[in-house]
């Protein structure tokens, strides 16, 4: 899900990293963000089930979740010239815990991004709406940083998650253009940027048209 890793940074993030994952502030850290990732993906599982009962379909056609590898982690932060340390990486990142939804209609993503900010203790910190507003190269999601808190023994602690939905065809766009990446990066011509960006917008028209079919469907039953 780390997108994209090609900077010259990432060499002398890899040398930090090996030392810096290896402290136990950074092992515990990552923990919590593991903790994070459960409750929120346990969230979405169980509106899942409550929307499948309700709408006789399930919105999910995939969830899955990533930590941010530790040398993405530095190299993020040295981009930003941040002193390498946990609290900054707490701070500072917002994309340590990933979770990526993938939904058979737009409409679903909506619903059910509701429904999880509306829960008591969720509180959502940002949203980038890329499906209304694309990004210039095609790229389409919706993107949502919240707020979790976790229950340890020693208290609560209140962690950040990245959420981002997409339906399945803005999965396979994303997924191809971030293989074709590398490629791009070498050599990139201005050609294969608006192919691609085409590619994008007939998806998008095929997700409308398969919105339309479940409608008019819908209307039926
Ligand atoms: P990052 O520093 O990369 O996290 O970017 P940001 O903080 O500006 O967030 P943004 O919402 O733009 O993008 C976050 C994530 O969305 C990336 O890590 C990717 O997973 C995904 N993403 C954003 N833009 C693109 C894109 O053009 N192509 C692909 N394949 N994925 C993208
Ligand atoms: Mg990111």
């Amino acid at each position: 899900m780390d997108y994209p890793e090609e900077s010259h940074l990432m060499k002398e993030a890899e040398e930090i990293a090996k030392v810096f994952s290896r402290t136990k502030e950074f092992a515990d850290m990552m923990t919590l963000y593991r903790c994070a990732i459960m409750e929120i993906e346990t969230k979405l599982r169980v509106l899942n089930e409550e929307f499948s009962l309700q709408y006789d379909r399930n919105p999910f056609e995939s969830i899955e979740s990533r930590l941010k590898s530790p040398a993405s982690i530095v190299e993020k932060m040295l981009s930003r010239g941040l002193e390498i340390n946990v609290e900054n990486m707490e701070g500072e990142l917002f994309d340590i815990a990933g979770i990526r939804v993938v939904c058979s209609f737009r409409e679903d993503i909506y619903r059910l991004a509701d429904l999880l900010v509306q829960q008591d203790d969720v509180l959502l910190l940002a949203r980038k709406d890329y499906i209304k507003h694309p990004k210039s190269n095609g790229y389409r999601s919706f993107h949502m940083i919240v707020d979790i808190p976790i229950f340890l023994s020693e208290g609560k602690r209140h962690m950040k998650v990245e959420v981002q939905f997409r339906t399945i065809s803005m999965d396979f766009w994303a997924s191809v253009d971030h293989k074709l990446k590398y490629k791009k990066e070498l050599k990139s011509p201005e050609e294969v940027g608006e192919r691609l960006k085409k590619c994008a917008d007939t998806l998008s028209q095929l997700d409308e048209e398969m919105e339309e079919i479940r409608k008019s469907l819908d209307k039926r039953a």
